[in-house]
């Protein structure tokens, strides 16, 4: 019979979960050296686990044993009607000494989220096989990947027939529609994303705006003359999908790609990644971040060729069902 007692989160428990996420981290850094050391303090884990605390509504749980804090959980929704009636733990959300314990964490605060009705549930998980399965066995599954991998030291090859070049204002239409490609892929089965499709002309405008951004680099790959595929590099800080914990300093981020269906399958995705890792190591980052949907079975197949090594997997569960 376990002796750990769960009880609702308080303020005062944010000193020892801050201590908790900090060891969680360490572990975590074993594994992937290039995630922030910073937060290998507990004084910055404090800073992450006290924002999330007094986040709107943010509320959960923590487990004691003999009077020392041994887990936490904490979610809070976010504003976005595009993620359903949500509760979301970030990367700073939970932390626990036995991965066991998050469902008994989990039990405790998803009885008040469920009840305040936020039935779409969303959780980042350290690629920890034992946290991922205790998750699992709540009825939770992966839905999209956080990855990394060192920026290159060498430049890419070529590729025969390919030209992979910077796009320039001359291509705004062929990027406008590459802009669709990847809504309209991601709306298909098996990823059935509800993400915001633009209409042809708000792709364009928003071209003509930005084509000359200097913090966006934008490729375009040519076959026969004919631009056939785009990818966007800039640096991680522009995302907001990626914070705190999983925040490497010093990181350029793959932020978009997209492949004309009839021409996928033949090294242009692969040549556009690269174009952007070569431009993340020009620019002098150390790193390169980027995320996909797992159930996309295009870019979940792409990007680990590329050697972006899993990170973080967010969760999903939909409750009620
Ligand atoms: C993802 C995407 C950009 C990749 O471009 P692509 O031209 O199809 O990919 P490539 O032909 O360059 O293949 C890249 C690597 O992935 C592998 N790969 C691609 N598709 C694969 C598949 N269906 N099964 C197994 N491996 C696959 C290739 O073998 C290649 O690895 P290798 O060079 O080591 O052999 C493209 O498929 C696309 O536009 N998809 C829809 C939009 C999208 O998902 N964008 C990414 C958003 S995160």
């Amino acid at each position: 019979m376990s002796r750990h007692l769960i009880r609702p989160f308080r303020e005062a428990d944010l000193p020892a979960a801050a201590g908790l996420l900090a060891e969680r981290h360490k572990e975590h850094r074993k594994r992937h050296p290039l995630l922030p050391a910073d937060y290998e303090s507990e004084r910055l884990a404090l800073v992450e686990v006290t924002a999330l605390w007094e986040s709107e509504r943010a509320s959960g749980a923590v487990a004691l044993e003999d009077g020392e804090l041994t887990g936490y959980l904490l979610g809070a929704p976010k504003q976005s009607a595009m993620w359903g009636p949500n509760i979301w733990v970030e990367a700073a959300g939970h932390a626990i000494r036995e991965p066991e314990h998050i469902r008994d964490l989990y039990a405790s605060a998803a009885a008040k989220w469920v009840d305040d009705g936020r039935i779409a549930q969303y959780a980042l998980v350290p690629d920890d096989p034992e946290l991922l399965d205790a998750w699992f066995r709540l009825a939770f599954g992966s839905q999209h990947a956080h990855a990394i991998r060192p920026a290159p030291t060498t430049p890419p090859p070529e590729y025969p027939g390919l030209t992979v070049r910077r796009a320039v204002r001359g291509d705004i239409a062929v990027l406008a529609q590459l802009d669709l490609v990847l809504p309209q892929h991601q709306a298909l089965s098996p990823v059935f994303s509800a993400g915001e499709m633009p209409t042809m002309q708000e792709a364009l405008d928003d071209w003509e705006e930005s084509i000359d951004d200097p913090d966006y680099a934008t490729f375009v790959a040519e076959y026969d003359g004919r631009v056939i595929g785009s990818s966007i590099g800039c640096a991680l800080d522009k995302s907001s999908s990626h914070s705190g914990l999983a925040r490497p300093d010093n990181a350029g981020f793959l932020g978009f790609a997209a492949v004309l269906p009839e021409a996928r399958g033949h090294g242009a995705g692969r040549a556009l990644g690269e174009a952007v890792l070569q431009w993340s190591a020009d620019t002098g980052y150390t790193s390169v971040v980027t995320d996909w949907r797992v159930t996309n079975l295009l870019s979940s197949r792409t990007w680990p060729k590329l050697g972006f090594e899993q990170t973080f997997h967010r969760l999903h569960r939909l409750v009620g069902y």
